[in-house]
């Protein structure tokens, strides 16, 4: 059987950022791709789940984190840090611990999920809780990495976005070529620039013969109420359910643009009912548990093919960042925002029967 080496190794060849520097890994990559049974019927597409959730701590930061590390371990570096909405900062905790590096993360208040703040503790990472948001949490750190000898591993990092892309060589891998359309998340929008490039090699670097005959249309979804790109203008107070994604003013914001345009694709905004009945689709219809700002992919496919945007028939490709356990607290409310009780029963056959539908 083959071992999964991790993207670094899997994927050296095109990624000449880092060389020959040992990798430092936990595995990630070589994730799911999951047929959308139910969004396939309803879009008359043939929709593709690519469930990042499934990595060493629960999102696609994984790919860019052993990227930076082993660009940073490479380097000598002793200390990282990061800004996050949480998954960075579980993931540059995990992947500093296995670097044997000490990693400090920025996080904004009161505004992480539990289970991410719980990972970052967990690695050993020094947590600070910074009075402010994403944009103020990054701003700050990189002033910081700037004037002190620390290693920045934000989607800035330009290893970070080399890592990410090879999601896009793994769904041309296994697809044989391109989708049409993909469909993704965005916050600081490092992902989208990093699947673009990837699926852009796959398609244009020459080797011949070349993996990808086309490339996609590179279709965002922001948070209504954090939405800078579609608006046009960065937002100082962003809010949204989808905390992963609560991010006013992107780092990659230019590159975003680039990727929506030169792809003929779209960057719009879904809102939180929106994006809570796509986490709901997905977990209760797909079998795919994922974290709010995840479903901010499929609540904008959704929401495009509703408005008769979609063309049937084509290949689609969406991207689920994050584990649901990451954020299991939506789970457990109802569709009308109250709260899910489980149902008390007795230690006895007929009553369970009963209350399960079989007698
Ligand atoms: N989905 C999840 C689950 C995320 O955690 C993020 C970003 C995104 C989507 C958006 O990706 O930023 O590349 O456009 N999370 C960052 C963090 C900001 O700090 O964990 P993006």
């Amino acid at each position: 059987a083959h071992l999964w080496r991790g993207v670094v190794d899997e994927y050296r060849d095109r990624l000449p950022i880092l060389g020959d520097a040992p990798a430092v890994t936990l595995g990630e990559g070589g994730t799911p791709l999951v047929r959308a049974h139910k969004l396939s019927e309803h879009t008359g597409c043939e929709v593709w789940l690519k469930c990042e959730g499934v990595n060493p701590t629960g999102s696609f930061k994984d790919r860019g984190m052993t990227a930076a590390m082993t660009a940073a371990a490479a380097s000598g570096a002793k200390v990282v840090i990061c800004a996050s909405t949480g998954n960075t900062s579980a993931s540059a905790a995990a992947y500093a611990t296995a670097a044997g590096m000490t990693c400090a993360v920025l996080v904004p208040d009161g505004k992480i999920a539990m289970g991410k703040l719980a990972q970052a503790i967990a690695h050993g990472a020094q947590l600070l809780q910074v009075d402010g948001n994403f944009d103020d949490c990054l701003t700050v750190a990189r002033k910081l990495a700037d004037a002190y000898p620390v290693e920045l591993v934000n989607s800035v990092n330009p290893a970070r976005i080399e890592g990410q892309k090879t999601a896009a060589f793994e769904i041309v891998d296994v697809l044989g070529d391109a989708p049409d359309i993909h469909c993704l998340p965005v916050g600081n929008a490092g992902n989208i620039t990093a699947y673009w490039r990837g699926y852009q090699e796959y398609a244009t670097d020459g080797r011949l013969p070349a993996k990808a005959s086309k490339t996609p249309k590179m279709w965002g979804f922001q948070a209504a109420g954090a939405a800078p790109i579609v608006l046009g203008h960065p937002v100082d107070h962003p809010e949204t359910v989808a905390t992963a994604i609560r991010i006013g003013n992107p780092a990659s914001w230019q590159q975003a643009i680039e990727a929506r345009d030169s792809s003929g694709g779209r960057i719009d905004a879904v809102d939180d009912p929106a994006i809570l009945a796509a986490h709901r689709w997905l977990s209760s219809k797909e079998g795919v548990f994922v974290e709010p700002g995840s479903a901010a992919s499929v609540a904008g496919l959704l929401q495009t093919h509703a408005a008769g945007e979609l063309e049937p028939g084509q290949r689609v490709v969406c991207t689920v960042t994050g584990h649901g356990l990451k954020d299991p607290q939506w789970a457990l409310k109802t569709a009308d925002g109250g709260d899910v009780q489980p149902t008390r029963i007795q230690v006895d056959t007929v009553s369970i029967a009963n209350a399960i539908g079989l007698a």
